[in-house]
């Protein structure tokens, strides 16, 4: 799913402290001390779309109901952590080669939170130096929560291994459940293809504590998924997901809302089974349209979306009318539009698009991307 890299400044070989010392016994020792001084670790963590969306939780960051999503191949972040005991000024974060003080605030307040489940010395992340990029531009109005987070929690679990001389494969499932702590739709990105979270009585060991992986659950139609994301404003949302979550307390459609939404994964879960592309847009579509519709219904009310938002959807369902091209609609909390498709259909859509959506995109910007499948 992400690059696995690591690297000390003492070693120049991707070695784990335990491989050194197997191969290099006299010298073992030296480099293992020296190493535990020094380590950097590198994440690369993809961001994700939601189908059946998550919006509302409980608890310690647990959803009211189950989600399912496409994991994206071009649209990711890359994280680096140094580990350094001579860094003495307390953690420091760059964004993009950038101080950010927000993001910074951000893992600062989750170090807090859940930082002692990692099995190292909650001393460490005060010796951290965190670089962070993403591959999609900054302002283009993709959620990054899930990318950033989910990198940096791998960063996190490398260096973790490194200090405890830990060479057996990362467990997922746990990376899972801390990027869930960190954002929620962050639990399902550390997964290929596609991934659900939340328990429901059709997969037998999902759970709201992490995410699972879908990859073969799925007919191969899915495997080979574009998602195109049309920008319709690069602006930053007036509403924050956080606070979007928060509105769904005691929101007078909640209980629906969850119902649907559980119902929406049983029917997502065999249409994604049985290869049910109909069925699929149906539940693409209306799961989209009911996040929207929740938001304008929240006490206060708000809208993300933009006219353009909603002449790009009637372009698509004129589309799909006169061409039986199975392309669907889904949109996340902000006004841009995902387009759905597969690959077999790409040259069309792209016609499409190119003919008659880009106008309706800020600076004819879209983002092409396809769901990511190892
Ligand atoms: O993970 P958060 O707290 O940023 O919430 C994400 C919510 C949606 O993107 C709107 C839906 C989803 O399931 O990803």
């Amino acid at each position: 799913m992400f690059e696995f890299s690591f690297s000390t400044h003492v070693c120049e070989k991707n070695y784990f402290a335990s491989e050194i010392s197997t191969k290099n016994a006299i010298f073992a020792p030296i480099l293992l001390t020296m190493k535990k001084q020094e380590i950097l670790v590198t994440a690369k963590s993809p961001s994700n779309i939601a189908v059946v969306k998550y919006w509302g939780k409980h608890g310690c960051q647990l959803p009211n109901n189950p989600s399912i999503s496409f994991t994206l191949s071009n649209c990711f972040t890359e994280t680096s952590v140094e580990y350094n005991p001579k860094f003495q000024c307390g953690m420091q974060f760059l964004f993009e080669g950038v101080e950010s003080p927000k993001f910074k605030e951000k893992i600062e307040k989750y170090i807090e939170k859940h930082g002692d489940l990692y099995r190292f010395d909650t001393e460490v992340f005060s010796h951290l130096k965190v670089e962070s990029r993403n591959s999609f531009p900054h302002s283009s109005g993709i959620a990054s929560s899930a990318s950033s987070m989910s990198a940096l929690v791998l960063c996190f679990l490398k260096l973790e291994k490194a200090l405890n001389d830990d060479a057996t494969p990362l467990d997922l499932r746990r990376a899972s459940m801390l990027a869930r702590l960190a954002s929620g739709s962050a639990s399902r990105s550390v997964y290929p293809v596609m991934a659900l979270w939340g328990e429901t009585p059709c997969v037998s060991d999902s759970s709201d504590e992490y995410a699972v992986p879908l990859e073969n659950m799925v007919a191969p139609v899915f495997k080979t998924y574009h998602d195109t994301i049309l920008i319709v404003s690069n602006k930053e949302k007036s509403v924050s997901s956080r606070v979007g979550h928060a509105l769904m307390e005691g929101h007078p459609l909640a209980e629906k809302r969850y119902l649907t939404a559980r119902c929406n994964t049983k029917r997502l879960l065999e249409a994604l089974r049985t290869a049910d592309l109909a069925t699929f847009i149906d539940i693409a579509e209306s799961e989209a349209v009911q996040l929207h519709e929740l938001m304008a219904t929240s006490n206060p009310p708000y809208k993300l979306m933009e006219p353009n938002t909603l002449k790009i959807i009637d372009e698509v369902h004129k589309f799909r009318e006169n061409t039986d091209v199975p392309v669907c609609f889904t949109l996340d909390a902000g006004p841009n539009v995902h387009l759905l498709f597969p690959d077999e259909f790409s040259e069309k859509v792209n016609v499409f698009i190119n003919d008659k959506l880009k106008s309706y995109c800020v600076d004819n910007q879209y983002i092409s991307d396809i769901v990511k499948v190892f």
